[in-house]
């Protein structure tokens, strides 16, 4: 087949990205523009920042894209963009900028869901995997079991009741003072500290069901802390992250496997923010049996343009093209 070369664009969130894509599974540039520094004062993203931030860095961020990858805009055969869920007005910068070049190019046009696109950026460094799999996506917007049946074709198996698995992990840090986004920070702290040092109780819907709850690990989090600094008692804040982390990571990997395990499919992957956790990967290496395990690199977990550039590509080749009208969707099934 002829090469296709795919501009891929995310702006769902708090990181401006561009990346070009060949053939949907090799990465010529991937250019992050992050928002974290300007977001960390405030605990968390704010939305009407994030949106005039993406304005701002758009345009610059493609640019460094296609210089990087030694490509102009006439040598693209598509433009890709996320346009849903996310935050709304995040959204529509990268979708506008999407339509413009698309128009103005006059080049195909593909819409992107975020969350296949993190499921899709697997397929990078792992040029052997191919549908059907079951994932697990975990990031700070939502934590899902999803069977991956084809390149363009998912089915929900589970997601979460209440908060999504990297909101937790972003909250319980907050409360322990690690600052913003807690994952990461929770993730080193926890490397300090002891896992069973506090018993954080999980939330099972029946083995038949693959859904979550973070609500009630994380108000056990902050209900134990507050009964310890009631009775003037003294904590090791890297116990806590480390069973806090145990909690979560155990459930997370439990719902993956048995999934897998129920649906008959002999791979399991991860993907999004909490993916790129060591412990997570740690319990999956441990429990995954038979199970083949993918994934991606910690660059590849967190919000990306070039999962899009890859997810893009997959729906560009099943001619899911989108026209001029494509909007921003904050809430939309997989
Ligand atoms: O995929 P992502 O960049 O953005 C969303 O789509 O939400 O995920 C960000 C989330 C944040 O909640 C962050 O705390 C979490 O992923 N995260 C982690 C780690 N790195 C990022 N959670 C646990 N361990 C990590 N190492
Ligand atoms: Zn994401």
């Amino acid at each position: 087949m002829a090469t296709a070369l795919i501009l891929g664009i995310e702006s769902s969130c708090d990181e401006t990205a561009a990346a070009v894509v060949e053939n949907g599974r090799n990465v010529l540039s991937n250019v992050i523009s992050t928002q974290i520094k300007i977001h960390q004062k405030y605990g968390g993203v704010v939305p009407e920042i994030a949106s005039r931030k993406h304005l701002e860095a758009v345009s610059t961020v493609i640019e460094e894209a296609l210089g990087e990858a030694n490509v102009t805009f006439g040598d693209l055969d598509a433009i890709a963009v996320t346009y849903a869920p996310g935050l709304v007005g995040a959204l529509l910068v990268g979708v506008s900028s999407a339509k413009a070049l698309a128009y103005s190019l006059n080049k195909p046009l593909v819409g992107v869901h975020h969350i296949r696109a993190h499921i899709c950026a697997n397929y990078i460094e792992h040029k052997d995997l191919e549908p059907p799999f079951v994932c697990l996506v975990a990031s700070g917007g939502h934590s899902h079991i999803i069977l991956a049946e084809d390149y363009t074709k998912y089915k929900i198996l589970g997601q979460t009741r209440d908060d999504a698995a990297g909101e937790a992990f972003d909250k319980v840090a907050r409360v322990l003072g690690l600052g913003y986004p807690g994952g990461p920070k929770i993730d080193k702290e926890a490397k300090n500290g002891n896992p069973d040092f506090a018993a954080f109780k999980q939330v099972s819907f029946g083995k038949d069901s693959f859904d979550f709850s973070f609500s009630g690990i994380k108000t056990g989090v902050i209900n134990y802390l507050h009964n310890l600094e009631q009775k003037g008692e003294t904590y090791n804040r890297a116990d806590i992250a480390a069973s806090f982390q145990k909690s979560v990571v155990e459930v997370l990997a439990k719902n993956l496997i048995g999934a897998a395990k129920k649906y008959g499919v002999d791979k399991i992957a991860i993907a999004g923010g909490v993916a790129a956790n060591s412990a997570l990967r740690a319990e999956l290496e441990k429990r995954k049996d038979n199970l083949k395990l993918y994934y991606p690199s910690p660059i590849f977990c967190t919000d990306n343009a070039a999962m899009v550039g890859c997810c893009g590509y997959y729906e560009f080749l099943n001619g899911n093209f989108k026209d001029l009208t494509l909007n921003a969707i904050p809430y939309l099934n997989v």
